[in-house]
């Protein structure tokens, strides 16, 4: 079976982040010594994926730099012995083959994974957002690619939450499968009020499409806040029963939705709490300060 690619979407605007996000996509917000996206790469990586397209709106400089190699920074760590740093600089210019394309407008996710047509080609791929973080000890994707091989389904990740937050999300209707943790989605919605969601099931940031989306997004009008939503497109894949439908993988693992401020804390603090590195320094200061609240 031909490798498959990822492509991962990084054109949006950032509203929630400004003024932090004027010159800056939000992807490229630290989380504690690295930008969200690298993680995000780093997660397509060790499912095996070696080839990723990034697409990039304005300020893509900031993304195409970071996989880069910066030859004057490696010669001036190399002069002063700093290995670790050294080796830490020059990964993420060697993780994977990094491609960009970009989107003139965002017009929406849809639109934006619309763009990576010419570079996948007729093959399966993935969609990982840029600012959607699974903690590397979980596993998510490697299960989605499985539910794809074994089903030939648009795969989807869906997490449980609260039924007052599912709103700002894509909610499923789902049965069972006679696979655990994999459920038959028989309907989406965009960002539903509460009172009309199928499910508190919410769609998260990680796909695995079949080519055969590409054909649907083209035609997907504008739909929830005027944006050309992928969500839109997998609910007519859903609905369509000669297709290959869509089926979703449950998710119960450690998320971070970086691209909402509060989630962005918790990652940063969470992440580095439990590092080697970090946390010893950090997670007294931290007890004490929470007895302070
Ligand atoms: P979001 O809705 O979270 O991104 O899109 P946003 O529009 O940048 O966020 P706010 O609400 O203004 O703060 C989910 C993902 O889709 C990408 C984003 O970069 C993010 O990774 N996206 C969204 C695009 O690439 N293009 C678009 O037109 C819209």
């Amino acid at each position: 079976m031909k490798k498959m690619k990822a492509v991962i979407p990084a054109a949006g605007l950032g509203t929630r982040f400004l003024p932090a996000t004027k010159a800056m996509p939000k992807e490229m917000l630290p989380v504690v010594d690295k930008p969200a996206i690298q993680y995000v790469v780093e997660e397509a990586v060790s499912a095996g994926i070696d080839d990723i397209l990034v697409i990039i709106g304005r300020n893509k400089n900031a993304i195409s730099d970071h996989f880069d190699s910066v030859p004057e920074l490696e010669v001036k760590l190399q002069q002063k012995g700093d290995h670790g740093r050294l080796e830490r600089v020059m990964k993420s210019s060697d993780l994977a083959d990094i491609h960009f394309v970009r989107q003139g407008e965002p017009k929406g996710l849809g639109h934006a994974v619309l763009r990576a047509r010419t570079h996948v080609g007729d093959s399966s791929f993935a969609v990982l957002l840029g600012d959607d973080l699974i903690d590397e000890r979980d596993s998510l994707l490697i299960e989605m690619i499985a539910a794809h091989e074994a089903t030939g389904a648009a795969v989807i990740a869906l997490m449980e939450v609260d039924p007052a937050h599912i709103h700002m999300y894509g909610a499923a209707a789902v049965e069972p499968t006679d696979t655990d943790g994999v459920v038959k989605v028989t309907g989406l919605v965009e960002k539903p009020a509460a009172e009309d969601a199928p499910s508190n099931l919410a769609v998260i940031g990680r796909y695995v499409l079949p080519s055969s989306v590409f054909e649907i997004l083209e035609r997907t009008e504008p739909g929830k806040g005027g944006e050309i939503q992928l969500t839109d497109a997998l609910q007519e894949l859903a609905a369509d029963p000669d297709g290959p439908g869509v089926v979703g993988v449950t998710f119960r693992g450690r998320r971070y939705d970086t691209g909402d401020r509060v989630d962005y804390i918790k990652a940063i603090v969470q992440l580095a709490a439990d590092r080697e590195d970090l946390g010893p320094g950090l997670r007294p200061w931290l007890k004490e300060f929470a007895e302070r609240l």
